[in-house]
């Protein structure tokens, strides 16, 4: 079972509240999450790209550094952890990023992978005047099936003369080539979204649901399954979990309380608003898992809650669901987590037993 870290590039993480840990994103602070990663043998971590973030109190993820340009900078000073950036596809052209990843590739000396953002928050591409209309909610993976074929043209052959609805390629050149390709990866929820992860990625990511209840979104990992079955490619899911740690059960729920009772409203209302903006959500779609919520304070991305033995068999419960390859973690507070995970969860879970036997 993988491991990652899901890295804080935009200010304050991922809980949307005044009483949880109020920080800026910056180099420092995600190269220590990163080398924490890396001692404690986490196999990767992700960085997202968020290009507007939702106002109120706490500025929430108003503030963020680049995906690529962080990446390069933390392959350079790691040695053994994967590392994926995440492409907006409205906003890079795919050329670009082909190259682009092929100078990670070489930086990092072959841990590099991109992860495909088709694009949800249209005021992220406004802003730029780079949204192409709201028909694009519906094409959104039509056009990210152009943009890798277009990359996969490049990485495996040096050029592309690909011609599509959305790209049309010239004898486009891409030297030097990433040594062994470049891994895909992406976070379809929807079953459009994941028919495309099973057909060009390596794995999907998804969001695990529910406050101590680590298998509750079972049945996302399942529906991965039947397309990655139907695409003829082993394709597993990730699942993403924030994990809120003490020495007690009571302590760490007195801290989800506290933040809870801070939510930041008119943040959350700027992410319920865009959610609802989607013009074609489908029942399992972001856009709907968010809505559906009254008080997403973390997204409602999956919850670990408890002492650090209630961590690890919570985690270790989540990693049973048929068709998980790994658990993605966030933390209320990035540095105290790792540390708490890597010293006192990990060695407790059975399924990280090979870590504990390698440390
Ligand atoms: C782990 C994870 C990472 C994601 N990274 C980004 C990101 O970097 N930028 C972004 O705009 N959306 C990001 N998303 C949203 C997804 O790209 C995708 O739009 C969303 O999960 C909805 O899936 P759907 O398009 O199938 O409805 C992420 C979602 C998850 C679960």
């Amino acid at each position: 079972m993988d491991i990652g870290v899901f890295i804080p590039i935009n200010n304050n993480g991922w809980i949307i509240s005044a009483a949880s840990p109020q920080y800026m994103p910056s180099f420092d602070l995600n190269r220590r999450v990163v080398e924490k990663a890396e001692a404690y043998g986490f196999e990767f971590a992700l960085s997202m790209i968020k290009l507007h973030g939702f106002g109120g109190k706490t500025e929430f993820w108003d503030h963020g550094l680049e995906s690529f340009t962080l990446m390069s900078a933390l392959a350079a000073v790691t040695k053994r952890i994967r590392l994926y950036a995440s492409t907006a596809v409205l906003t890079l052209p795919p050329a670009m990023v082909a190259r682009m990843a092929a100078t990670i590739d070489d930086v990092s000396g072959g841990r590099f992978g991109v992860n495909i953002v088709s694009g949800w928050h249209k005021v992220e591409y406004t802003q730029m005047g780079l949204w192409p209309g709201d028909q694009h909610f519906g094409k959104r993976y039509d056009y990210s099936t152009e943009y890798v074929r277009v990359m996969q043209d490049l990485w495996s052959e040096g050029h592309s003369d690909f011609k599509g609805e959305f790209f049309q390629m010239d004898a486009c050149k891409l030297s030097p080539r990433p040594k062994k390709g470049i891994p895909l990866v992406a976070a379809g929820q929807s079953d459009r979204g994941m028919e495309f992860a099973a057909t060009y990625c390596d794995f999907n990511f998804a969001l695990g649901e529910g406050v101590n209840e680590p298998t509750k979104a079972a049945s996302v990992p399942a529906r991965m399954l039947e397309h990655a079955k139907k695409a003829g490619r082993d394709v597993g899911s990730y699942m993403l979990y924030m994990v809120i740690a003490d020495e007690t059960d009571a302590k760490a729920l007195a801290k989800w309380d506290a933040y809870n009772a801070g939510a930041d409203k008119e943040a959350l209302a700027h992410l319920l608003g865009h959610a609802a903006a989607d013009t074609a959500p489908s029942e399992t779609s972001m856009a709907a898992a968010i809505s559906r919520s009254p008080s997403p304070i973390n997204f409602n991305m999956g919850t670990i809650v408890g002492s650090y033995a209630t961590c690890a068999k919570l985690l270790d419960e989540a990693a049973t669901m048929p068709g998980v390859k790994g658990l993605m973690l966030t933390f209320d507070d990035f540095i105290k987590g790792m540390d708490d995970f890597g010293t006192r969860i990990q060695p407790l879970m059975a399924c990280r037993s090979h870590v504990k036997m390698a440390a």
